[in-house]
């Protein structure tokens, strides 16, 4: 089948090339002159594992291609994807500026039946709006042609992506004509296999479940996190009660892990938009308000142990950072945790000397030359000099340190676990102090 991908970013690449990984013809189109040429050249503008090979093969099958040409995309695909950005607005609210241009480009250059697919993340009510706009394109220049607008939200999981399009764990297909859930049915076809995935439902509905979904496990992470600060409190360990509860069954182990906040390009932007949502409908979401609010509290909880530990002097002090991405595996450092603790490092005086195995460039990028921030070439670089380490990102390979060579390198000899992923016994042991999230002082075993 035809198809054209609007957006060449993250959802787009992944969608356009696994789409395309199954036999299908698909045309990526993106404003970006620059990204368009980078992918014609066999570069890829954005860090996924297995991402580069997948795009190498179909390019050289000739069922993946890029162009800029809106028009060219129009006549392409019957199905034509819409995966542009809808970032955040100032309230808060998605901005539909780019997915309302794509409509409007589709309107002005359809000449045949075409199933508009919305993946990007956009709120309820967005599908009508798309129609309008294409119709509206369409009235301009005196056509009428038919089309459907088909809601097809996206649950990929950055780090993990390929794998989540290719083994879905549901394709969630809004649409109010049947028939075009059944084109739609037969796309995804390849990804559909021992048993059926694919969810027909509304188009509101199906707007709603992917909010819902990014809310309910964000909820699950500011409850754990909120916890750990109460889990401090009372003298308990949020790590011996995580595993306490994961164990029924109805509340399961994963998403429940305590940290130092969720960052990303979703949760923090979906639990925002539907608390937007709810507010413009009259309605005071309270619950996702706190899941916010308790977020952006321990975003800034790493700061406060390290500002406490030193007893508010700061001031000259250097901080190894390990990890700069919002999680593993991935160069995406949106609304990351560890901005929050740089930025607070920064004001306080202190200078960070950073590693990550892949985001050091995204860094770069943000944040440009500085005096006060080295990204070091490996781990154990970025403790030399330091007063202490953070942990901030939950990569494997900082799971097992050689505690000795932390020791024998800081000058104060502490670590602040962000993750709780190390053995703070064995730290301990090593006469390091180990500060870490929702947990006793560790002592030596
Ligand atoms: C998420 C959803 O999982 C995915 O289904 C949706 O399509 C997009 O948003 P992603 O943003 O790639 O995916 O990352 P995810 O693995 O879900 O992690 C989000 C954040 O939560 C990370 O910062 C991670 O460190 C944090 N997290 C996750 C926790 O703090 N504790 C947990 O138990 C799990």
């Amino acid at each position: 089948m035809d198809v054209t991908i609007f957006g060449s970013g993250y959802v787009g690449l992944v969608t356009g090339v696994c789409l395309a990984e199954v036999g299908n013809r698909v045309l990526c189109i993106d404003v970006d002159p620059a990204k368009i040429a980078l992918l014609n050249s066999g570069g890829v503008p954005i860090y996924e594992p297995g991402l580069d090979e997948l795009i190498k093969q179909n390019r050289e099958a000739g069922r993946l291609t890029f162009s800029t040409d809106a028009e060219e995309g129009v006549r392409h695909g019957l199905f034509q994807f819409i995966a542009v950005g809808t970032p955040p607005d100032e309230d808060g609210s998605a901005d539909l500026q780019y997915v309302l241009a794509v409509a409007r480009s589709i309107g002005e250059h359809m000449d045949a039946y075409r199933i508009l697919v919305n993946k990007s993340t956009v709120p309820v009510g967005t599908a009508d709006k798309v129609a309008a706009a294409v119709r509206d394109a369409q009235a301009a220049r005196g056509a009428a042609v038919e089309f459907d607008v088909v809601s097809n939200p996206e649950f990929l999981k950055e780090g993990a992506a390929i794998e989540d399009f290719m083994r879905p764990d549901r394709i969630i297909v809004g649409t109010d004509n049947p028939r075009t859930g059944e084109l739609l049915r037969a796309l995804y076809a390849p990804f559909n296999r021992s048993h059926d995935r694919v969810m027909l439902m509304d188009v509101r509905s199906a707007e709603l479940t992917k909010y819902a979904a990014n809310a309910m496990l964000a909820t699950k992470i500011s409850f754990m996190n909120e916890l750990s600060n109460i889990a401090e409190a009372v003298g308990a360990d949020i790590e011996k009660v995580r595993v306490g509860i994961g164990s029924d069954p109805r509340i399961g182990y994963q998403f429940i892990y305590p940290g130092c906040g969720y960052g990303g390009s979703c949760f923090p932007k979906d639990v925002r938009a539907l608390e937007r949502t709810a507010r413009s409908l009259g309605y005071d979401p309270q619950l996702l308000h706190a899941v916010e609010a308790v977020n952006f509290r321990q975003k800034d909880l790493l700061f406060k142990k390290i500002h406490a530990h030193f007893n508010g002097d700061l001031q000259g002090r250097t901080i190894a950072v390990w990890g700069l991405s919002f999680k593993p595996n991935t160069d995406d450092m949106r609304e990351a945790s560890s901005r929050v603790l740089m930025e607070s490092l920064w004001e306080a005086g202190a200078k960070v000397q950073a590693f990550d195995p892949v985001s050091m460039p995204e860094t770069q990028r943000i944040y440009g030359e500085r005096a006060d921030l080295a990204l070091v070439e490996d781990a154990v670089s970025a403790l030399e000099g330091a007063d202490a380490l953070a942990v901030l990102t939950e990569w494997a390979q900082f799971r097992s340190p050689d505690f000795r060579k932390i020791k024998d390198t800081l000058k104060a000899g502490v670590i602040f676990d962000g993750r709780n992923i190390l053995d703070g016994h064995l730290a301990t042991a090593t006469g390091l102090t180990y500060i870490s999230i929702g947990r006793l002082p560790m002592t030596a075993q």
